[in-house]
């Protein structure tokens, strides 16, 4: 079995880092490290060795711990193969299904996603039979996806958010880059005010301490309130922001979105 320890840093852009771990034997792996000393702090108290460094996509403030955690660590650094002099310490390069941990039967795989950048990975944890969890940097966010606005393209994003996460099965948890839950939710309520599950939501992550307990959301729940997953929803169709939605093609409906959504 891997396990996940969600690692928050709350400045400048609320980022998460993630160790993914085995039980077994305590090697572990860093997505996206951002303060490599909470990182080494984490990994010590948690008996931990770090065998990988993997990041998703090539942005300052995702591999911004790579150097200091590399050195401390000998760990080597994984990037996209076009994002190399732009990924500080990368040592080798990710391709598409390959298997970057394993253990007990689970494997840490990375899968192409371009659309925020052309040189972004997601990571997922799959065993023979299902997927349990997605590490999705920016590429998907709760309640939203990510911006194409440094170095990405909108309708190669609808077209990787489509092709790999429209059928994903509803138990698959969601671990992204950011917590954005709040500023999203807000895009969410705008687009649909009548959504009644972006109320439920807002009332679970009351439940939480602020900065401290993060709710993790699963596909089904992004199925009920992320707006760039509801495009077939009379809600999102009749929407007064979006009008007229009924004449656009999915993707030109998706790329409307997220411009939207730049400029909110
Ligand atoms: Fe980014």
């Amino acid at each position: 079995m891997l396990s996940v320890l969600q690692l928050y840093s709350a400045s400048p852009l609320r980022n998460f880092s993630y160790l993914i771990y085995s039980d077994r034997n305590g090697e572990a792996v860093c997505i996206d490290p951002y303060d490599a000393k909470q990182i080494i702090t984490a990994l010590k108290k948690h008996g931990l060795k770090l065998k990988s460094i993997l990041n998703t996509h090539e942005h300052p403030d995702h591999v911004h711990g790579n150097l200091e955690l590399k050195e401390e660590t000998k760990a080597n650094v994984f990037g996209h193969p076009d994002a190399r002099g732009k990924i500080p310490g990368m040592d080798e390069t990710l391709k598409e299904s390959g298997v970057y941990f394993e253990n007990e039967g689970d494997s840490l795989v990375a899968w192409e996603t371009p659309g925020h950048t052309d040189c972004h990975f997601c990571f997922a944890i799959q065993s023979r039979t299902r997927i349990h969890s997605v590490f999705s940097g920016d590429m998907i966010f709760n309640a939203g996806v990510g911006n194409c606005t440094r170095g990405g393209n909108p309708s190669r994003m609808y077209h990787t958010v489509k092709n790999r996460f429209y059928s994903i099965p509803d138990e698959v948890l969601l671990y992204p880059g950011h917590d954005y839950w709040e500023n999203n939710l807000g895009f969410s309520e705008s687009i649909e005010p009548k959504n009644n599950n972006i109320t439920k939501v807002r009332s679970m992550m009351q439940t939480k301490r602020k900065d401290v307990e993060f709710l993790i959301s699963d596909f089904g729940m992004e199925r009920k309130i992320n707006p760039f997953f509801r495009l077939k929803e009379n809600s999102i169709l009749n929407s007064a922001k979006l009008s007229p939605a009924e004449t656009l093609s999915e993707e030109e409906l998706f790329i409307k979105l997220r411009k939207l959504r730049d400029s909110w």
